[in-house]
């Protein structure tokens, strides 16, 4: 039965058209049918309307093994990576999808994750702070770390930067100018590092408003729909701790 469900069941799906590149042009929803196969993923699916149906569908992608986040979108409701979503996971055989909000729209499904995460990454200066580093010595040695907290630092390095913890946040959805759990993420990591000089006084600076840590209402759909699965409300919690005992 479930073989028979995966192969040959009819698929229908409904996606948001929109190019606002084009003058006049007006969001529309547009069904497409498919025959599902066996295996087949949202991302399968749409590079085949976009062979059989329509060549001017736009959504992106790079790696297709949920490593680059390019493919994010909202897949029946949900945030979600298109090259992960399995179609199988849809009994009723429709699929509807839009693209991530929270994001300037490029054109149908298609987004400018980019942009934000390049500002996110300049509002919290993403880089090793060590004003002490000097010049560079290649003959040093290595200074080790605990492989513990290589660990740690590891798991939260896992974000692919999709954009689905932001496109599920309410607070970002009310104000623009919210760091969100993406930020957070990195500015715990690089107040876990060793190597990373700056004072739990200095990250006040960046996430200590409600534009940062103490704008986050803890709905918690950052952890909900991350699709990497990483521990967004360990993080926050951990970050505010840190921040409400900084004078
Ligand atoms: S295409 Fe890279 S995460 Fe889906």
């Amino acid at each position: 039965m479930r073989q028979e469900q995966q192969n040959g069941r009819k698929l229908k799906f409904h996606i948001l058209r929109f190019n606002p590149q084009i003058e006049g042009d007006k969001p529309k929803m547009v069904t497409y049918e498919l025959t599902e196969a066996l295996g087949m993923t949202v991302f399968i699916a749409l590079n085949q309307i976009r062979e059989q149906h329509d060549p001017s569908l736009q959504f992106d992608f790079v790696c297709r093994a949920g490593i680059c986040g390019s493919c994010a979108m909202v897949i029946n409701g949900k945030p979600d990576l298109a090259c992960r979503t399995l179609t199988s996971k849809f009994p009723k055989g429709e699929i509807t999808l839009l693209p991530l909000p929270a994001f300037e729209l490029i054109g149908d499904l298609s987004v400018n994750t980019g942009k934000v995460m390049r500002a996110v990454s300049e509002r919290i200066e993403g880089w090793i702070h060590d004003k002490n580093m000097g010049e560079i010595d290649l003959t040093k040695m290595e200074v080790t770390m605990d492989p513990d907290l290589a660990d740690n630092i590891y798991e939260l390095e896992r974000c692919v930067e999709c954009g689905c913890c932001l496109a599920a946040c309410g607070t970002k959805r009310m104000r623009d100018d919210f760091l969100g759990a993406v930020g957070f993420m990195k500015v715990a990591r690089f107040l876990m590092d060793t190597r990373d000089k700056r004072t739990e006084e200095d990250m006040y600076e960046i996430i200590g408003d409600d534009d940062g840590i103490f704008g986050c209402m803890s709905l918690m759909g950052c952890e909900d729909f991350c699709p990497k699965d990483l521990p967004h409300q360990h993080q926050i919690a951990y970050l505010r701790r840190k921040m409400v005992t900084v004078k």
